[in-house]
């Protein structure tokens, strides 16, 4: 069944480990997640953006999110990630997701909390878990220098001042990585990891995980961070390269092969993925 994220959370920080957050496209992308799910015996978190959602369908989301937990016997978080509409994110609530991320990330302090803060308070009616940003996270294609990109930063005192504000399950902190594939590799802030968890205890979430090294996720894990997100990677590499080669490939038009190699690619980097995050067997 669908569980929440606070609950997967907890067993990493246990396990002194961190749960896999990966982005989904379509249907083939959900099924190749959770089935290295099942057979990894891991949790791990699927997450549809506002993008995705819009494809999909909210109802087919949920649906097949559940049908999907139920076929392979194995709980899973359904996740919506990035928010910025509290229209769709109460309706996601209502619909049955188990977890949410309020993005206000790009307002001010005040903002986001009042913002977060209406989030969590919804999610109480379900016991949905609730991921809020503070600092930012930016995007590859942004453009933005160093220093400039440094500002977005999240500081470990507003941090704590935060999480005592909104009352969330988990805090999605800018420590040095970005969105999307990365021109020179990222240069993470550890210092900054340890001192935010230092202050908070609360779980900590690390956005733009394409092209972070397994070394810079084992260390962050040992630091405080227990929800590791995944998008990019399986976009690109788990759906769309495998989609565009396989339909060259294929002679007979048989789209029934697209969806097994789709499926097959995303299963393979989220199984890669359970093994460097240390989640493997927890469930
Ligand atoms: O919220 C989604 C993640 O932060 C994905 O980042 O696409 O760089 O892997 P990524
Ligand atoms: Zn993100």
């Amino acid at each position: 069944s669908l569980v929440t994220m606070k609950y997967f959370l907890e067993k990493a920080r246990k396990n002194k480990c961190a749960v896999g957050a990966f982005n989904f496209f379509g249907l083939e992308n959900l099924r190749g997640i959770i089935k290295a799910a099942s057979s990894k015996k891991s949790p791990v978190i699927a997450m549809a953006s506002m993008g995705a959602l819009k494809v999909m369908g909210l109802d087919v989301v949920v649906s097949a999110a559940r049908a999907l937990s139920q076929e392979y016997e194995t709980d899973i978080v359904l996740h919506l990630d990035h928010c910025t509409d509290m229209d769709l994110l109460f309706m996601c609530i209502d619909h049955g997701f188990t977890s949410v991320m309020i993005d206000a990330s790009d307002k001010d302090y005040d903002e986001n909390v009042r913002l977060t803060r209406l989030a969590v308070d919804y999610a109480a009616k379900t016991g949905c878990s609730v991921e809020a940003e503070l600092g930012h996270v930016g995007g590859v294609e942004d453009n933005i220098v160093v220093s400039e990109r440094e500002a977005l930063f999240t500081v470990p005192e507003d941090a704590e001042k935060f999480v005592n504000d909104t009352n969330i399950d988990a805090l999605a902190v800018s420590v040095g990585t970005v969105h999307g594939f990365y021109k020179l590799p990222p240069k993470l802030d550890f210092e900054r990891i340890t001192a935010i968890h230092t202050r908070t205890a609360i779980p900590l979430v690390l956005h733009g995980g394409t092209g972070v090294s397994d070394e810079d996720f084992k260390k962050a894990i040992g630091l405080g961070i227990l929800k590791i997100n995944v998008g990019t990677e399986l976009k690109v590499h788990g759906y769309f390269d495998v989609m565009k080669n396989t339909s060259l490939a294929v002679k007979d038009s048989d789209p029934r092969k697209v969806s097994t190699a789709i499926v097959d690619a995303c299963a393979s980097i989220v199984s890669t993925k359970i093994e460097v995050f240390g989640s493997r067997g927890i469930l």
